[in-house]
């Protein structure tokens, strides 16, 4: 299995920290952001990894993680020549996937949960998988629209979300993936979105969405990045 870190983005959330570096540079407590979803990885057993980041930065991410070696894992890099949204960013692992399926995990997202059995259940079917977790704050994410446990639609940032549940920015995918994302529109935000491609997935009943018990955040703005050092240094 294959694992793909989406590192790209221009951070402006996080602006001016993310002047002269890249957001998922920044400190987490006592690592790089980008160190946790690369563990998430690790710890699922995957260690071929390729890390998509924006041009402006990669030097800094190249010279950070090297070739993996000390991780014990196989680092490859891919540059997005500009921000496009994380389904654009995606798009550039297709080569790299090389017909073989994807375990995506978003550069800011960090997780307490192992995904390991998610990726062993994930490698003997043919669909596609979600995480969800409750939020006080759904509008800030994409949200399910659930039918029990199902997941029966997906909305990117509702104003008024049909669930406290968020998707996080953990995702795996047949490889298939790579020709839906090439029949995306941009969205209003204009980018290429996760959500759509999520949604495909649901539409064709070969989505499978895991609900993650333990904490979960991204690291994108003040407050999330605070919270994602508080939470890691509450584990530790
Ligand atoms: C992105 C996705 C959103 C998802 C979130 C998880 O949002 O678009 O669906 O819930 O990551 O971190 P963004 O960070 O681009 O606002």
């Amino acid at each position: 299995m294959k694992g793909v870190v989406l590192a790209g983005g221009t951070g402006s959330r996080l602006f001016p920290l993310t002047k002269v570096t890249n957001k998922h540079l920044l400190p987490v407590y006592n690592k790089p952001m980008i160190y946790y979803p690369i563990e998430t990885l690790l710890n699922a057993g995957i260690k071929d990894i390729l890390i998509v980041s924006g041009k402006e930065h990669a030097g800094g991410f190249l010279k950070l993680l090297g070739s993996g070696k000390e991780f014990n894992a196989k680092f490859t890099y891919e540059m997005q020549e500009e921000a496009g949204g994380i389904a654009q960013a995606l798009s550039l692992a297709e080569d790299f996937a090389d017909g073989e399926k994807v375990v995506v995990v978003l550069g800011d997202n960090v997780i307490e949960d192992s995904i390991k059995d998610s990726v062993e259940e994930f490698h003997k079917t043919d669909s596609a998988f979600i995480f969800l977790k409750e939020v006080p704050d759904a509008e800030r994410f994409g949200v399910v629209e659930l039918n029990g446990s199902k997941v029966v639609s997906i909305e990117e940032k509702p104003k008024k979300p049909k669930s406290d549940f968020a998707v996080t920015g953990i995702y795996m995918y047949p490889f298939e993936v790579f020709e839906i994302i090439k029949t995306l529109k941009p969205s209003d935000r204009g980018e290429l979105e996760i959500t759509d491609v999520n949604n495909y997935f649901v539409k064709k009943g070969k989505m499978k969405a895991n609900f993650l018990k333990g904490f979960w955040t991204d690291a994108g703005t003040f407050e999330s990045l605070f919270r994602a050092t508080e939470l890691v240094r509450k584990r530790q």
